[in-house]
């Protein structure tokens, strides 16, 4: 005789009624990466599947996200200069300010993030000003930069500024640099709980974005560290973040949870590069059923807590939603 759990799973009709946690397209947010130039779509060997666009290929693949239901992305600039203090973030028509005005004029009802950030920019690759004597980034002297960096992208026409920098005190920075400029009215998605990981490498390519030396242990967290994950995305909150985020993912399935249990605002995870890479080389060697796994993290990311995924993956999930 069937027992008390398998009675409920006899059929997918019946499992599809007792189902707790379901993933749906409205979930995703997708990255794009930005460059100057014309018809340009570069794939890059360490993510298959991911490109380096110029800026109308950009607006070409919006209409495509728009067709699969996926509602947003998160943008990321590769400027054509880069130099000690990331001039071409502070310029509004620099890359992320040219590509986010075609974007909005193409697509008004597309949600475009900005990703707020120095690495790009920069000669040296890090995530703000160097202090020559630490041999680091500078805390306050990037603050000033990234209120800056906010108010361009905000005039470009940017909805959400997502600052991942993770300096102390960027979101209060930010906020009111906003709301000095009059846009009061744009949120945050702070990057706020984000540990210096080794799955940014796939990223590092694409966004060529690699640290010239050194590595970002100063400013981002230690893996180790669960209590300071809280605290650092509470702090975030205080300082007046809208949405607050994990990062990576799948290895910090605990921490999107422990973070869930802690706020009432909404909840973002980053299912980051190396963990995209790391499932498609497996599914291409055939040692996973790639599908499968995708959708089986994806819906992890859900019940350990997250209410938004932003995923390498959100085009071949939506196809498979429909
Ligand atoms: C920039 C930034 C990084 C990622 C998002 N924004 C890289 C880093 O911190 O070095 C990583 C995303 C990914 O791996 O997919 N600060
Ligand atoms: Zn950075």
């Amino acid at each position: 005789m069937f027992k008390r759990f398998r009675r409920l799973r006899l059929n997918p009709g019946i499992r599809r009624l007792v189902q707790e946690t379901r993933l749906s397209v409205e979930d995703f947010i997708y990255p794009l990466f930005v460059r100057s130039g014309e018809g340009i779509r570069r794939e890059i060997p360490s993510m298959p599947g991911v490109y380096q666009m110029s800026i109308d290929e950009v607006v070409r693949e919006a209409q495509e996200l728009k067709e699969l239901g996926i509602g947003a992305v998160i943008l990321f600039g590769i400027p054509d200069v880069k130099d000690s203090v990331g001039s071409d973030a502070l310029c509004d028509h620099g890359i992320i300010g040219r590509a986010v005005r075609a974007l909005k004029e193409a697509h008004p009802d597309m949600v475009v993030i900005t990703d707020l950030c120095f690495c790009e920019y920069t000669d040296h690759g890090h995530c703000g000003l160097l202090d020559p004597r630490l041999q680091t980034v500078d805390n306050d002297s990037t603050l000033e930069l990234l209120g800056k960096q906010a108010v361009v992208h905000a005039r470009a026409g940017s909805d959400m500024i997502a600052p991942s920098g993770m300096m102390d005190g960027m979101v209060e920075a930010i906020r009111s640099a906003l709301d000095g400029a009059g846009f009061s009215h744009i949120p945050i998605m702070s990057y706020s709980t984000k540990f210096a990981s080794g799955y940014y490498g796939p990223f590092r390519d694409v966004a060529e974005s690699a640290p010239s030396f050194g590595d970002r242990k100063s400013y981002q967290m230690d893996p180790a560290n669960r209590r300071e994950a809280i605290l650092e995305s509470l702090e975030d909150e205080r300082e007046g973040a809208d949405i607050l985020m994990v990062k990576p993912g799948l290895a910090y399935l605990d921490i999107i949870r422990d973070i869930r249990e802690a706020t009432l605002l909404p909840l973002a995870v980053y299912n980051v590069s190396g963990e995209y890479s790391m499932m498609k080389m497996a599914g291409r060697a055939g040692v996973i059923d790639y599908e499968r796994v995708m959708m089986e993290t994806l819906l992890a990311f859900k019940r350990a807590g997250a209410d938004l995924i932003i995923s390498y993956h959100a085009k071949e999930a939506a196809r498979l939603l429909v």
